[in-house]
């Protein structure tokens, strides 16, 4: 238990009773100021603190992929800096890369609050925010005046989803749009067909509709940025085969697995005891239920494409444990959001130093040689 676990964590959740989307608002808040006054004492200061406690440079935690060099594989997942308002900060705290948005190409203002509810007896956390940004040109500009006062140090993803206004029917125009004005911003490109929060959003995941889009984005793909596509952990092992299939099609980057799940039996027993959770409200669940969900998927891909095709693990990672599993399954990068609500800011830095210490007691020198090791495993014990 830490200073945040211990102390900040329970007066944010309980103490002050606050609203879960009040304190993300805050904390976006100071990230923002944080980004824009970077070369301002006070903020030049904090940051110096901030990485000096929280990150871990290590080369063996390091890798080249798609061109791009991670320092690490814990990056930040989408949804957290939805308007890409704090992109120099998140090497701060620790993580190898940051994925922005989801951002659409109209602004939009999400669904009704309430709209984000904690499950704390199961880790957990249900949201249904609907894509609420401000719209591609305005993140274009945000970015754009954030490398204008630092270079980027590490790699950025965008996130890119459909405006709900925009009929399912037009959804290529409306990815390729917000793709067109934020294309020169990003290292990696991320498509969302899986938000469960968007009507027909999902529907996008049927190979009929989504190929139509990863041509549209990849003919406006001129200096071949790396594309990748985020599903839902709730497909079908025969729909996320058809997926994978169509990445492979499209020459796709790799796959991001997964996003939050509408299923209500994972941990029902544990879900249901939670007096006051709002598991009754419509939202995806994210967290703890959904770790080994999203393991399995993880493993489904891998082995499908015999490692061919680069994963993003992220779903439930809150220790050492549950990222060592993740990597051994497949993902070759991860993501943390709801860990890293209720682990704190030192979440990073303790799964780094946490695989560190597993990689040692394995003798692995480099921690991506564990990516898949569980296939390899298995194919030796055939
Ligand atoms: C998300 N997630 C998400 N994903 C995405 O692709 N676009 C988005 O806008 C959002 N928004 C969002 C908001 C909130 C409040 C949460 C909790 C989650 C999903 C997120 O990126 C991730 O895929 C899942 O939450 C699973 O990871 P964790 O949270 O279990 O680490």
């Amino acid at each position: 238990m830490d200073l945040y676990q211990q102390g900040l964590q329970p007066l944010l959740f309980s103490a002050l009773k606050a609203d879960p989307e009040t304190v993300h608002r805050q904390l976006m808040r100071t990230c923002a100021w944080l980004d824009r006054t970077v070369d301002q004492g006070l903020a030049q200061g904090l940051q110096r603190r901030l990485a000096s406690s929280l990150q871990v440079e290590d080369p063996r935690l390091s890798q080249s992929l798609w061109g791009l060099s991670f320092a690490n594989p814990i990056g930040l997942a989408a949804g957290f800096d939805k308007d890409g308002v704090a992109t120099n900060i998140w090497p701060r705290f620790g993580f190898g890369f940051a994925e922005v948005g989801t951002v659409t190409f109209h602004a939009q203002s999400g669904n009704p609050q309430p709209r984000l509810f904690r499950l704390p007896e199961d880790q957990a956390a249900l949201n249904r925010m609907g894509f609420n940004n401000q719209g591609a040109a305005a993140m274009a500009k945000v970015i754009a005046a954030s490398l204008d006062r630092q270079a980027r140090s590490y790699p950025l993803g965008i996130n890119l989803g459909k405006s709900k206004v925009t009929p399912l029917e037009q959804a290529v125009a409306d990815y390729v749009g917000s793709f067109q004005l934020l294309k020169t911003y990003g290292d990696y490109f991320v498509v969302n067909v899986s938000s469960p929060n968007t009507p027909g959003l999902r529907s996008l995941q049927a190979v009929e509709q989504l190929a139509p889009i990863l041509a549209g984005l990849q003919a406006e793909n001129t200096e071949g940025k790396p594309l990748l596509v985020k599903i839902a952990p709730d497909l079908e092992w025969e729909d996320i085969a058809a997926i994978v299939e169509l990445a492979q099609a499209h020459q796709l980057a790799g796959i991001i697995a997964t996003n939050t799940t509408i299923r209500r039996d994972l941990k029902t027993e544990r879900i249901a005891a939670t007096g006051n959770a709002p598991i009754e409200e419509a939202g995806g669940i994210s967290g703890a239920p959904v770790r080994s969900r999203s393991t399995d998927v993880i493993r489904f891909i891998h082995q499908h494409t015999q490692g061919q095709l680069p994963i993003i693990g992220v779903g439930g990672i809150f220790t050492a444990e549950d990222a060592w599993e993740k990597l051994c399954a497949g993902a070759s990068l991860l993501q943390v959001y709801t860990g890293w609500i209720y682990e704190g800011p030192w979440m990073v830095r303790r799964i780094l130093e946490g695989l560190l210490v597993k990689m040692q007691e394995e003798g692995i020198q480099q921690l991506s040689e564990i990516v898949g090791q569980d296939d390899d495993k298995n194919q030796q014990a055939l």
